[in-house]
């Protein structure tokens, strides 16, 4: 298949090309357009071939949900069946942005966009070209991060280029993700929103509008594959670059004496800014060590580079899990498969 990429960095100056990805959406096609989280892979929420091509593009298991995303308030009713008070409260504070909720799916939603789960998860993106793709489109888009399954999601157009030219009808190019990281995933279906995947909205922000969150046990251990989870994608090996990546946990010092003895061809250290030079092999650095929106902004082009390295192995520095870090370590956790290596 062509894909044709279309430069779509302004809503308003680029609307032709947000017009032909709107087409391409109603006509039942699949387009990668940019959020402020990550890239997605769109396709006609409501239209059940189209999204089944979203499975295959990506290459993603059947029984892996995906998020529909709406462009106002305004979309959400035909979706669900129920959008309590806590929706109505976490809505009003932190949409649009990147907050993903799960809610009692209506009989309008395919079950196949949801894995045949009685449940649906929304989200109202703030990104501009985002939005305006959605309303101009006039349906409900699902979307999954634009990557192949397993590889870690993309953050800049060059990554949705790299791993879905030839697989995808087209591509909205744009400017990097600002955020970085996937929303965050809270679940609304029983009677304490439980947290599924944790993102730069934080549990401590969603307890200040909603009470105390639940925290998902997939968040911070492996899960068997066939094992019966609340979020489905957190069982899958996630935002893995070829080489085998490794979490070292201890201070910087201890950490350069590591790396030192573990130095040999393939061997490359992932560390936080500044911290390279002192190192005696080569590196790529993820945000200073003191901001986790930083290394949540550049955790995934990083796991791209270092592919680009040749690496065959990453000892990469263990963040903070406080706040927006809690969300990084998730996803670095995931590329690691779990492994630590305390020092
Ligand atoms: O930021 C994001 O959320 C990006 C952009 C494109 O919006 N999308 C994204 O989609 O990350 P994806 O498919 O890569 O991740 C969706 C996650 C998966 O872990 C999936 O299992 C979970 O949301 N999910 C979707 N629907 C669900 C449901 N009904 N119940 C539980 N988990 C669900
Ligand atoms: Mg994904």
């Amino acid at each position: 298949m062509d894909t044709v990429i279309l430069d779509a960095f302004d809503e308003k100056q680029d609307r032709e090309a947000i017009a032909a990805a709107a087409q391409v959406i109603r006509r039942g096609g699949l387009c990668a357009f940019p959020t402020e989280t990550v890239y997605g892979l769109g396709a006609d929420a409501l239209n059940v071939d189209a999204v089944r091509k979203i499975f295959e593009a990506k290459g993603r298991p059947q029984d892996n949900p995906l998020i529909v995303h709406v462009s106002c308030l305004d979309e959400i009713p035909p979706l669900v069946e129920k959008f309590d008070s806590r929706a109505v409260a976490l809505a009003k504070q932190f949409w649009p942005g990147p907050l993903t909720m799960i809610l009692p799916r209506s009989e309008r939603v395919p079950a196949c966009v949801s894995a045949g789960l009685k449940t649906v998860a929304i989200r109202l993106p703030s990104n501009p070209i985002a939005r305006a793709l959605i309303r101009v489109s006039g349906r409900p888009i699902a979307a999954p991060s634009a990557n192949l399954s397993g590889r870690p999601s993309p953050t800049t157009a060059q990554h949705v280029i790299a791993d879905l030219s030839g697989r995808v009808d087209m591509i909205l190019r744009s400017a990097p993700c600002t955020v970085g990281l996937e929303s965050t995933v809270v679940s609304l279906i029983e009677e304490k929103p439980r947290l599924l995947r944790p993102g730069f909205i934080t549990a401590e922000q969603l307890s200040a509008v909603c009470g105390p969150v639940e925290m998902d046990r997939a968040v911070f251990h492996s899960v068997a594959g066939d094992a019966v989870v609340h979020a489905p994608g957190m069982k899958y090996k996630h935002y893995a670059p070829h080489a085998t990546v490794k979490i070292v946990k201890g201070d910087f010092d201890a950490y350069c004496r590591f790396v030192t003895e573990h130095a040999a061809p393939g061997v490359v250290a992932m560390c936080f800014d500044g911290e390279g030079k002192s190192l005696p092999i080569p590196f790529v650095e993820y945000g200073h060590e003191a901001s986790p929106s930083e290394q949540a902004q550049q955790l995934f082009d990083v796991l791209h580079r270092v592919d680009e390295l040749g690496a065959e192995v990453v000892y990469a520095r263990c963040p903070s899990c406080k706040g927006v870090g809690l969300a990084v370590a998730n996803r670095l956790f995931k590329a690691a498969g779990f492994e630590v290596i305390e020092l």
